[in-house]
């Protein structure tokens, strides 16, 4: 059985409904199994356990939230090296990707020993609140099925 696990902040919750989309789609693919989990509710000890992580953030002001960057920074004092990692954003307006950029950036500088699947996903929501715009649950099952089908 191959882990993989999906952690995301969401103020709203449309990042969190990106979260269980690409994990539909990911568990489309025999032997994948998934875990999601809020941002500040993983236990750092666990990280070990999986084969790929998933992060994603809802954009405020251009950018990834404090706490998903606190847990990239974090990822990379681990011992993971060779696991893979890929980003995901929520965003309004004319933000697609930025805050995926931003988050591959990171990924990058500060945990650069991980296999960075790039690029991930950004999702548009309609509005502050949402809901995820038409289409683009579909969307995230896609970006899950590719994701296991490269494990
Ligand atoms: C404080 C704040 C700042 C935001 N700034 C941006 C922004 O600069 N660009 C953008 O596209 N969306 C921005 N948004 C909209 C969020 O991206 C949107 O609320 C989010 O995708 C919803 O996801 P969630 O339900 O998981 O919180 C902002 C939202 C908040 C609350």
């Amino acid at each position: 059985m191959t882990k993989a696990l999906i952690v995301y902040e969401s103020k709203y919750g449309n990042t969190k409904k990106v979260a269980e989309m690409i994990s539909e789609g990911m568990k489309e693919t025999a032997g994948v199994e998934t875990e999601l989990a809020h941002v500040d509710s993983i236990d750092k000890s666990r990280l070990k356990e999986f084969s790929v992580i998933l992060i994603g953030s809802p954009n405020h002001v251009g950018g990834p939230v404090g706490n998903v960057k606190k847990f990239i920074k974090q990822l990379g004092k681990e011992d993971l090296a060779g696991r893979k990692v890929a980003a995901f954003d929520t965003y309004i307006g004319k933000d697609f990707g930025k805050a995926m950029g931003k988050m591959e950036q990171l990924i990058t500088k500060k945990a650069s020993g991980f296999n960075l699947v790039s690029p991930g996903l950004s999702i548009k929501v309609d509005g502050m609140r949402g809901p995820v715009s038409e289409g683009e649950d579909e969307k995230s099952k896609e970006f899950g099925r590719k994701i296991s089908a490269g494990l």
